[in-house]
């Protein structure tokens, strides 16, 4: 086998997703913990904190105690090499969110026992779904009160339309939980609570009419029985062909802080999860052991180290390997750049790296060429598909304090929609500047990052910008007449595309009616 193929074989990269306070961080450390990327629970917290000392940016991040940056940890877990890309989990960073989950292969969900199915996991899930992304779910908190277990099952069948296959099953829950029972191999996992800390492993009993079960978990014994006939009977068995194609999801149950049901989860993921697979371009499909090198951007972040005033472009490789110092052609422009000093986040930490995988995550400097989408080749002409970006649905006008900071805030501005967290529109009749955004507290976020990055003092204010469509239209002469009377709704983005920004629903209700022949776009592929 070469070694592009053997390399391919063993890279995992999948994304967590769940619903805030479901335990994404605490299974993410557990994780890191189980593949011995860190020696002991807690020091991803204690990085965490560490960076807020060192950068004013993550000040923000520490003072409304949500995760605004998106991280790419690279470990290993016995064979495998697994790449854990990390989703922001504040629902105002959604589209970040989003893109991220186009870089993967497969995704965890993460689910609170005692809360079910929630908001964003629904969303979450809807994009997985588009590319038909493999999902393993962990049901976790079992140490505490949560919901019927059988119940949970059924909400996550109905809600998120995907048959589950139950892989453990729990004994007992909160106060009364014992363990967790493998319906693969029959053998009982006993639980002992263990805060933090280091890997212990509890007792193992073999098979459930082992007199030892009634021993140790007395009356929980017999229910276990009983209840195990039930969800034999009435649940999917494990379809592995089910999984990796989206339609089903093998479920497990633990307790991420107490370390429990960690380890069968991950022996499972590195063995079920699909290593990386074939991807479209706009050309053709690309197939990961090509041995030529491709692969897309899907995120752009600024300044994540202040000692690196940079901004970070992350790739995903898809095909071929990168080798350290290698030519790229960068499609979009047209141009070949050498790439010398690519970096990847081995658990959190920068390095160069010498070469890397189809699978790999690797960061580029970017001084403004490069753009989330973009593709790199070794030559060929291909457009990777499937990075979306969305037209925003909430719009605020930069205001500069100081008029003589127009560049520094034009480039700020800029830079910032580069990283695709909010967006900026330049209407066709006047100077403004226009942001647009998801959510909210991105326009706190861009406001506090030109100030901090650009020394631009600037505020935002309301703008009478209600949504946002792209224009396009086949016909050029009809185009023209199109813009020509709709002058005072049209701005270019970014990106110099052409965008109707309607002041109200109904606006845009009329001028889609009036132009049936332009399109009126609520996203744009990359
Ligand atoms: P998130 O990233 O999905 O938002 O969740 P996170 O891991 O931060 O976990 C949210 C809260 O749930 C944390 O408590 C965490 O300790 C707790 N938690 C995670 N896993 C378990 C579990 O298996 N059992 C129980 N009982 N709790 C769990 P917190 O009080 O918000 O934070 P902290 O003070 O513990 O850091």
């Amino acid at each position: 086998m070469s070694e592009l193929q053997a390399q391919l074989d063993k890279r995992r990269t999948f994304a967590i997703i769940s619903h805030p306070d479901a335990g994404k961080t605490t299974l993410t450390e557990k994780l890191l913990l189980f593949g011995g990327a860190i020696q002991l629970a807690g020091t991803v917290k204690g990085r965490k904190a560490a960076r807020h000392a060192t950068s004013d940016w993550m000040e923000l991040e520490k003072q409304r105690g949500i995760s605004v940056t998106s991280s790419v940890m690279q470990f290993p877990y016995g064979e495998a090499t697994v790449n854990l890309l990390d989703t922001p989990g504040h629902e105002d960073f959604s589209e970040d969110t989003y893109r991220t989950l186009t870089a993967v292969d497969s995704a965890l969900m993460v689910i609170d026992v005692a809360k079910g199915v929630e908001d964003r996991t629904i969303k979450l899930m809807d994009v997985c779904r588009l590319r038909a992304t493999p999902i393993l779910t962990f049901v976790n908190k079992l140490d505490r009160e949560g919901r019927d277990t059988i119940e949970i099952l059924d909400e996550i069948e109905d809600v998120l339309k995907i048959q589950c296959a139950p892989v453990t099953w729990p004994i007992g829950m909160g106060k009364r939980f014992r363990g967790v029972y493998d319906l693969r191999d029959g053998r009982t996992h006993l639980f002992s609570a263990q805060h933090g800390g280091r890997i212990v492993e509890g007792e193992v009993i073999e098979g459930l009419d082992n007199p030892r079960m009634d021993e140790v978990l007395g009356d929980q014994a017999a229910e276990l029985r009983e209840e195990l006939e039930l969800v034999e009977g009435a649940s999917n068995p494990l379809d592995l062909e089910a999984y990796r194609a989206g339609r089903q999801t093998p479920v497990f149950f633990g307790s991420a802080i107490n370390n429990f049901g960690v380890r069968e989860l991950l022996d499972a993921f590195v063995q079920y999860a699909p290593p990386p697979r074939p991807r479209n371009t706009l050309q053709r499909p690309v197939e990961p052991a090509e041995e030529g090198f491709t692969g897309f951007v899907f995120k752009i972040q600024a300044n994540m180290d202040p000692a690196h005033r940079d901004r970070v472009a992350f790739m995903r490789v898809c095909s071929g390997c990168y080798r350290k110092g290698m030519k790229m052609r960068h499609v979009r422009i047209g141009r070949t750049i050498q790439i010398a000093n690519a970096i990847t986040f081995q658990a959190d930490e920068r390095r160069h790296v010498e070469e890397a995988w189809p699978g790999d995550i690797i960061g580029l400097h970017n001084h403004g060429t490069i753009q989330i989408g973009d593709t790199f080749t070794e030559g060929e002409e291909l457009k990777y598909e499937g990075v979306p970006y969305f037209a925003p649905e909430l719009f605020r006008r930069v205001v500069l304090k100081d008029p003589l900071r127009m560049k520094a805030l034009q480039k700020g501005v800029v830079q910032l929609a580069e990283e695709g967290a909010t967006q900026v529109f330049r209407p066709l009749k006047n100077n403004d500047m226009i942001l647009g955004a998801v959510g909210v507290l991105q326009f706190d976020v861009a406001a506090y990052r030109l100030k901090d990055e650009y020394g631009v003092d600037a505020i935002v204010e309301a703008v009478n910008v209600q949504t946002a469509r792209w224009v396009s239209c086949d016909d050029a002469k009809l185009f023209e007449r199109f813009k020509d009377k709709n002058y005072e709704y049209l701005a270019l983005d970014g990106d110099d595309q052409l965008v109707y920004l309607a002041p109200t629903r109904v606006n845009l209700s009329l001028a889609e009616e009036r132009w049936p022949e332009v399109r009126f776009s609520a996203t744009r592929e990359l």
